[in-house]
């Protein structure tokens, strides 16, 4: 027998990032969780959702674009800063050297080693929060996180990950076993049936 714990989301742990936003004219930046993968394909989206009283809100309804920065283990403190303080009441603009791409309302931090540059596709309007969907316009990494075949490695990136019930940024393992390859024998077996 399972505990039924009633409505209580289980989608943890989830990957911190740090979006990033021109708000009156100046860089504001905060932490967000609830992201999500949209369509894994092309064009490339991303979703996050957000309270409507943050006071990034109404900027990336504005400018219509925003980024989404990966912050590593490194980045604790200064990622959990801009989650425990608006830019209604504390300049965060200085928080973050910063690195220019594509867009223009879309502020990239040097120190995070992988940032998206993101143009607003669609907004979903729950109640409480606006479920941000974007388009993802760039991806900039730092060498010295890429494999030899070039691609993201999250092992080098060292990604600080989220927990709500805990309350906690967790890090990352150890990998496990190849997708796509783990349940191969069980398929083969199948198939013999
Ligand atoms: C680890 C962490 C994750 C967070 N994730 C979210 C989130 O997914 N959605 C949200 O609305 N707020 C989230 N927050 C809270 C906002 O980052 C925080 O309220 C921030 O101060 C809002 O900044 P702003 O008012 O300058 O926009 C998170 C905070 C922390 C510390």
């Amino acid at each position: 027998m399972k505990t039924n714990l009633g409505p209580v989301n289980a989608l943890y742990p989830s990957l911190t990032t740090i979006v990033g936003a021109v708000v009156e004219g100046r860089p504001n930046f905060l932490a967000v969780a609830h992201v999500g993968i949209m369509n894994h394909g092309t064009p490339q989206y991303l979703s996050f959702g957000i309270n409507k009283a943050h006071y990034t809100n109404r900027a990336i309804h504005e400018h219509r674009q925003f980024s989404v920065n990966i912050p590593g283990e490194d980045l604790v403190v200064q990622t959990d800063y801009v989650g425990l303080v608006s830019g209604r009441n504390t300049d965060k603009s200085k928080v973050f050297e910063l690195f220019a791409g594509e867009l223009e309302f879309a502020p990239l931090i040097v120190a995070c080693p992988v940032c998206m540059e993101c143009r607003l596709y669609q907004v979903v309007d729950f109640p409480s929060h606006d479920v941000f969907i974007g388009e993802i316009v760039a991806t900039h990494a730092d060498p010295a996180v890429l494999d030899e075949a070039g691609r993201i490695d999250n092992a080098r990136v060292r990604p600080l990950l989220f927990d709500m019930a805990s309350a906690s940024y967790w890090s990352l393992g150890r990998p496990l076993a190849r997708a796509w390859d783990a349940g191969k024998a069980m398929k083969r077996a199948g198939e013999k049936e």
